[in-house]
């Protein structure tokens, strides 16, 4: 038996269904860059999915969904605030500034999670002079980079808070199916009906070849949307392939069924490393299981098994399950990593 990969949710590969969505989108010609009927379909299930005024915008990866929806958000004078250990701020290298020339300011978490009081000083410490960079937005992740989730009711508070200080919110959806189906909630009642501005929806960590999407929900963000996209080298020429997986996706659940299906495995991994007397750094919220480890082993543990070295000081790697994780692969994992603790 071979252990899969539990590095990241896009070591797994395409969902049958997205590959034969692929199949049939290869029939004959279709209008480029999103004039096509399968762009005209998934606009529709996004509408269905997030509200009448939702617009949605395919991208090749998250990275470029967030630098473009974020950008969308900022004048060059203004900064956006996430929390310090968010992907945005540790993972997408200088693409923030390179591409979005986007100025991130940073706040602290509680396991991945911001709250109105972690967020505040980042809009108190503003003056209001020409001197200091204006925070217009703020961008957080659901689920958390650490594996947590916001409820609907924490989002309500956060993007109140952010309207308060004259802010706009756009959240890292690279794992929102995760949060949704985690929480029984509806993708449009963790984003739309919380006053969410813009997000990014994932689709390469939950089954896709390649693509995720922009969300928009405020219509005056549609424009700056699509010219960014494009000014930051986000459109698809051939964009029927980017849709058409996008579309299988959302179509008829299978993001929900997807998504729920990694995050049973991260809670039979959970489960499964209760016995050796593991427990999980953060509550395991998602599909992501952050694990102990003697610091002096997480080299031979990451040799031995694949997963990721989360943190090299403290002993911390990090397992993501994916839509096919099996429970052989699971048990597979314990296994390897069993013999380390
Ligand atoms: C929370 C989050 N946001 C964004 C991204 C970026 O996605 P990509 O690697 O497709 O650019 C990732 C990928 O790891 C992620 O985990």
């Amino acid at each position: 038996m071979t252990t899969r990969g539990f590095t990241s949710d896009n070591a797994s590969g395409v969902h049958p269904a997205v590959l034969a969505a692929l199949t049939a989108a290869n029939e004959g010609h279709a209008p480029s860059y999103g004039a096509d009927p399968l762009t005209a379909a998934l606009e529709e299930r996004v509408r269905d999915l997030f509200g009448a005024d939702a617009q949605v915008f395919p991208v090749f990866n998250g990275t470029g969904a967030n630098v473009v929806a974020v950008q969308a958000l900022l004048q060059r004078w203004d900064a956006a605030v996430a929390t310090a250990d968010s992907h945005m701020v540790n993972d997408e290298s200088t693409a923030p500034q390179l591409v979005g020339g986007a100025r991130i300011v940073t706040v602290p978490s509680v396991a991945g999670r911001a709250t109105p009081e972690l967020l505040a000083p980042a809009f108190d410490a503003y003056d209001g002079t020409v001197h200091h960079a204006r925070p217009a937005a703020i961008t957080l992740a659901q689920s958390t980079e650490l594996g947590t989730t916001y409820t609907a009711a924490e989002l309500a508070a956060l993007t109140t808070f952010a309207r308060s200080r004259g802010a706009r919110v756009h959240i890292d959806g690279a794992r929102l199916a995760n949060a949704a189906a985690r929480l029984g909630a509806t993708l449009r009642e963790l984003t739309t009906d919380v006053g969410v501005d813009v997000l990014s929806f994932g689709g390469t960590k939950n089954g896709l070849l390649l693509g995720d999407a922009i969300v928009v929900l405020d219509p005056a963000l549609a424009e700056p949307v699509a010219r960014l996209r494009k000014a930051s080298t986000q459109l698809a020429s051939k964009m029927r392939f980017v849709s058409a997986q996008l579309l299988a996706l959302l179509e008829d659940g299978l993001w929900r069924r997807n998504a729920a299906h990694a995050n049973d495995a991260a809670d039979l991994l959970a489960a499964r490393l209760r016995p050796l007397g593991v427990e999980p750094v953060y509550p395991v919220q998602a599909n992501a299981v952050f694990i102990p480890v003697p610091p002096a082993a997480l080299p031979a543990v990451v040799a031995d098994a694949p997963v990721l070295a989360w943190d090299r000081a403290a002993g911390v790697v990090r397992a993501v399950a994916s839509f096919d994780t099996t429970e052989e692969d699971v048990d597979a994992l314990v296994a390897a990593l069993g013999r380390h603790f």
